[in-house]
C-alpha cells in the first residue's frame, strides 16, 4: 500500500513553554510533529516543503530503506539539505519493520522541535504477539530550550564546551506540573481501570539518556527498536536518544491520579545537568479513590550506571517460530571501534582542539567531518576528494581506555572524513568501547541503514579472548540505537546485506557535531537484489 503524506516545515509557529515563547521550526505547525501511521510492508512518500528559513533534512530513524539510502536523510551523508523554498519527496520502504519508530531532522540541532512517531501496525490479518491492548498512547520524550537551539548549538560549536543544559525535559512537548507556567499543559494519559494499555514511548532527548516510571504502576517491555522483546517487567526504564521502547501498563490501581515521571541518566559527574523532574498524569476515568496530591514513582540517581545497565542489560529478542533471531556466525570483518570524548590541552586561554577548543568528540580518534557534499553522491558518482576509505579499527586494535586522559599528543585525535568499506553480504561484528574512566558518558550508538543484535556488553576493556565466551547468540536484542555504558562496551553483530552510505554515530547532539560519527559503505551484491537504487530526480543540489 502506498500512502502519502506531506511535511510543511515552517519556521515561524510560536510556542510557549515555561513562562516564555519563542518561534520554532514545525512539521505542518505541530510540536511534537504529526505521527505517520502505515502497515508493515507499505510505502510512505513523504513530501517535505521546506517553507523556513534554514537548510534542513529529514531522516526516519531505524527504517532500514533497503537499497533506497537516497531517502535516509542524514545531512552531507546520503544528501545535501533541502534549502529554503525547495522540496524534496522522500520515499521509506517500511518492508520489514513492525512496531515503533520515529522521524527526525537530520541537520545541525534542529530536531529538538522537528521531529515525530513512526507507527507500523502488524499486516492485516496478523496481530501483536501479545494479548492486544484496549488502547495505545504515544509518549515522546524530549528537550525545551527556552532559547534558540540554533543559539545552543552555535555555543557547543565554537565555544567546544558543553552546551547549556536545557531548561525542561518535556514529555509530549510538555514538561509537567513541577515547572512554572506548565500545570494546565500537563500531558494527561486517561486510562480505564481494569484495561491495559499499549505505550509507544520514543526519545528526542539531544544530550542525554532518561530513566523514566509511573508511581504504583509497574511496565512491561514488549519491544524496543521496532523488534519485539521477551516482556519484561520493571519499575523503571533507562531510554536513550534516539532509543524506542514498548511498553505494556495494566491500570490496576484504586486512586484517581499517578504520575509519569522522567529525568536525566547523566553520567558525566563533572558537567552541570539538569536534575529536574518532567511529568506527565495518568488518570483513571473508571471506578476510583479520588487522592489529593499525587506521589512521584522512584527514579534512579542521576548517575546511577548500575540501574541504567540492570534495565538494559535485560532486553532479550522474543525469539519464537513466527520471530525468529539470525545472529551472524563467521564474522568477517571484526572491528573494535573507541568512542571518546577528548580534552585538549590548553595553555594561555587557547586549546589544541578544533578552532582553539578544549573539547572534541572522536571513533577510533578519528574526529568526524562533514564534507562538501555527501558522501553517497560522491560514492554513487565517483567524486574523488570528498572522503577518504582508511577509517581505523580494521583488524582492530587494542586501546587502553586508561589512557585517555594522559594528554599524550599522540593520543589527540584527527580531524577526518573517513569511511570503511564492506563487502555485501558480509558478516560484521563491532565492539564499541567507551573510553571514559572519571569522566564521560555513555555514548547511544546508532546505526543507519540496518539492526544490529547486541551480543554482548560490560564494564572495564572489552577482552577479546574472554568476553566473547559469554556473548548471546540466542536471543539477544535487536536495535539500532545502543548505549554504551561509561567505562565499558557493547559488541553488536549485523549482516551487510543492505547496499548503500550509511552513518554510526553518537545520538548525543553535542558528542555527534564534536566528531563522533563514521560511515559504512557497502557495495553492491551480484544480482538485481543486491544493487542500490538510483538516485530520485529531485535530489537537493549541493
Ligand atoms: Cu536518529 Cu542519525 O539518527
Ligand atoms: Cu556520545
Amino acid at each position: 500500500i502506498m500512502k502519502i503524506f506531506v511535511f510543511q516545515v515552517v519556521k515561524e509557529t510560536p510556542y510557549t513553554r515555561l513562562c516564555s515563547t519563542k518561534n520554532i521550526l514545525t512539521v505542518n505547525g505541530q510540536f511534537p510533529g504529526p505521527t505517520l501511521y502505515a502497515h508493515k510492508g507499505d510505502t510512505v512518500i513523504v513530501d517535505v516543503i521546506n517553507k523556513g528559513d534554514y537548510n534542513l533534512t529529514i531522516h526516519w530513524h531505524g527504517v532500514k530503506q533497503p537499497k533506497n539510502p537516497w531517502s535516509d536523510g542524514p545531512e552531507y551523508i546520503t544528501q545535501c539539505p533541502i534549502q529554503p523554498g525547495q522540496n524534496f519527496t522522500q520515499t521509506i520502504l517500511l518492508s520489514s519493520e513492525e512496531g515503533t519508530l520515529w522521524w527526525h531532522a537530520h541537520s545541525n540541532w534542529t530536531r529538538n522541535t522537528i521531529h515525530g512517531a513512526i507507527i507500523i501496525y502488524p499486516k492485516n490479518g496478523t496481530s501483536y504477539p501479545f494479548p492486544k491492548p484496549y488502547a495505545e498512547a504515544l509518549i515522546i520524550l524530549g528537550e525545551w530550550w527556552k532559547s534558540q537551539i540554533s543559539e545552543i548549538e552555535e555555543g557547543a560549536i565554537s565555544t567546544g564546551g558543553d552546551p547549556n543544559v536545557s531548561d525542561a525535559f518535556t514529555i509530549n512537548g510538555q514538561p509537567g506540573d513541577l515547572y512554572p507556567c506548565s500545570k494546565a499543559d500537563t500531558f494527561k494519559l486517561k486510562v480505564k481501570q481494569g484495561k491495559t494499555y499499549l505505550l509507544r514511548m520514543v526519545s528526542n532527548v539531544l544530550q542525554d539518556l532518561n530513566f523514566l516510571a509511573i508511581a504504583s504502576h509497574k511496565l512491561t517491555v514488549v519491544a524496543t527498536d521496532a523488534s519485539y522483546t521477551k516482556p519484561l517487567t520493571v519499575d523503571y526504564i533507562t531510554i536513550s536518544p534516539g532509543q524506542t521502547i514498548d511498553v505494556l501498563l495494566e491500570a490496576n490501581q484504586p486512586k484517581n491520579h499517578y504520575y509519569m515521571a522522567a529525568r536525566a541518566y547523566s553520567s558525566p559527574f563533572n558537567v552541570s545537568f539538569d536534575n529536574t523532574t518532567s511529568t506527565a498524569l495518568l488518570q483513571y476515568i473508571g471506578n476510583y479513590t479520588p487522592s489529593s496530591s499525587p506521589s512521584l514513582p522512584y527514579l534512579p540517581y542521576f548517575n546511577d550506571t548500575i540501574a541504567s545497565v540492570n534495565f538494559t542489560g535485560k532486553l532479550r529478542s522474543l525469539a519464537t517460530q513466527l520471530y525468529p533471531v539470525f545472529v551472524p556466525t563467521n564474522i568477517k570483518n571484526k572491528f573494535l571501534v573507541t568512542t571518546s570524548v577528548n580534552t585538549y590541552p590548553c595553555a594561555n586561554n587557547s586549546c589544541l582542539g578544533p578552532n582553539g577548543t578544549r573539547l572534541s568528540a572522536s571513533l577510533n580518534n578519528i574526529s568526524f567531518v562533514n564534507p562538501s557534499i555527501d558522501i553517497l553522491q560522491a560514492y554513487y558518482k565517483n567524486i574523488s576528494g570528498i572522503y577518504s576509505e582508511d577509517f581505523p579499527g580494521f583488524p582492530p586494535v587494542v586501546f587502553d581506555f586508561t589512557a585517555e586522559y594522559q594528554y599524550l599528543p599522540y593520543e589527540l585525535p584527527q580531524p577526518g572524513t573517513k569511511v570503511r568499506v564492506l563487502d555485501y553480504n558480509s558478516t560484521v561484528e563491532i565492539v564499541l568501547q567507551g573510553t571514559s574512566v572519571v569522566s564521560g558518558g555513555d555514548h547511544p550508538m546508532h546505526l543507519h541503514g540496518y539492526s544490529f543484535y547486541v551480543v554482548g556488553w560490560g564494564f572495564g576493556n572489552f577482552d577479546p579472548n574472554r568476553d566473547p565466551l559469554r556473548y548471546n547468540l540466542v536471543d539477544p536484542p535487536r536495535q539500532n540505537t545502543i548505549a554504551v555504558p561509561k567505562n565499558g562496551w557493547a559488541a553488536i553483530r549485523f549482516q551487510a546485506d543492505n547496499p548503500g552510505v550509511w552513518f554510526m554515530h553518537c545520538h548525543i547532539d553535542r558528542h555527534m557535531t564534536w566528531g563522533m560519527g563514521m560511515v559504512f559503505i557497502i557495495k553492491n551484491g551480484p544480482g538485481s537484489e543486491a544493487q542500490m537504487l538510483p538516485p530520485p530526480p529531485d535530489m537537493p543540489p549541493c
